[in-house]
């Protein structure tokens, strides 16, 4: 229901054929308040069209209207001790395990990964806000199984949570090293450590503007595809996860997980992002229940996805 495709997909053509969708940008200084901007100008005249369309529109874009939501998640907030953020981070890798949403991610992720693979050197893997880290060492299991050469950077701004990715990656043996990044910065990182930059349910800790600086920094610093994973912007997720994180017993997570369902991007929305940040029109945003993927390619190579 929150998706507003009909309404999205006209206020989309009406800009497209004003010649104003993409908005183009030259500096990288510009595309943070750019997209920001283009985002909520989309989203106003999204609400008029809906209102054109009539009733049946314009009360899901109410809705939509009424559940989204600006908060910082209690895992993003910096007041409370690294610790406490790492248990919340911990609480949500249970809850992919229990939800086997790492296998799932998986499933996509490895199409994608064999289609990059070289043949002079390991596929570099950038994982930004990796969190615990699960899905880097599920990745990492799954390139062995397959027989790929990856080096896999899980990354996140929480030292904490990069001291214990470290700590498990030795334990586990496992070709997965974690560093703090920040996700929208990519500073320091070396060549060929991102030929796939992979962010996973984290895409709605960040505004549309930081979004697309995470996607032209992966461009430029080589990477030959992005892909944002995270929850589909729906009524019922709204409801279920905060409902499947209720079941840990630990209030901010079960907020957290209220408050991340509000602000899940709809697939419109996440195609806009890309299109700004690249100037081009050549990703894909595909529901895979209950999650949404957004593949972009960032140059020639990339195109070539096998399995
Ligand atoms: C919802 S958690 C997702 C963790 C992990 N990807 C997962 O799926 O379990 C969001 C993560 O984003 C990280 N984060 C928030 N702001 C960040 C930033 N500017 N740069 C890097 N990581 C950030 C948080 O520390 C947290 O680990």
């Amino acid at each position: 229901m929150l998706q507003l495709e009909t309404a999205g997909y006209k206020t989309l053509d009406h800009l497209r054929s004003r010649g104003e969708f993409p908005p183009k940008w030259t500096e990288i200084d510009e595309l943070e308040q750019l997209t920001n901007h283009f985002m909520e100008r989309f989203r106003a005249e999204r609400f008029v069209a809906s209102q054109e369309l009539g009733p049946g529109f314009l009360i899901p874009e109410l809705i939509d209207r009424a559940v989204r939501s600006d908060e910082t998640e209690h895992m993003d907030d910096e007041s409370h001790p690294g610790d406490d953020r790492l248990e919340w981070v911990r609480a949500l890798d249970r809850m992919n395990l229990m939800t086997n949403s790492y296998a799932h991610q998986c499933n996509r992720l490895m199409p994608v990964i064999a289609g990059l693979t070289r043949p002079d050197r390991p596929l570099g893997i950038l994982e930004l806000a990796a969190g615990s880290g699960g899905l880097a060492f599920a990745l990492a299991e799954r390139s062995r199984q397959a027989g790929i050469d990856v080096r896999i950077t899980a990354s996140d701004i929480v030292p904490e949570m990069i001291s214990e990715g470290n700590r498990l990656a030795a334990e586990r043996n496992l070709p997965v090293k974690f560093r703090e990044l920040n996700a929208f910065s990519l500073d320091g990182l070396e060549p060929g450590m991102a030929d796939l930059v992979v962010i996973s349910q984290s895409l709605h800790h960040f505004t549309p503007g930081q979004i697309a600086l995470m996607i032209a920094q992966a461009q430029r610093h080589g990477a030959s595809a992005f892909v944002g994973i995270d929850g589909f912007r729906s009524l019922l997720l709204t409801g279920g996860v905060p409902l499947v994180a209720s079941l840990q017993g630990i209030l901010p997570f079960t907020l957290d997980g209220l408050t991340s369902a509000r602000k899940f991007y709809s697939a419109i929305e996440l195609g806009i992002i890309a299109a700004i940040a690249t100037g081009k029109e050549r990703h894909r945003v595909e529901c895979s229940w209950p999650l949404s993927i957004l593949h972009v390619p960032l140059n020639e190579a990339a195109s070539g996805e096998k399995g």
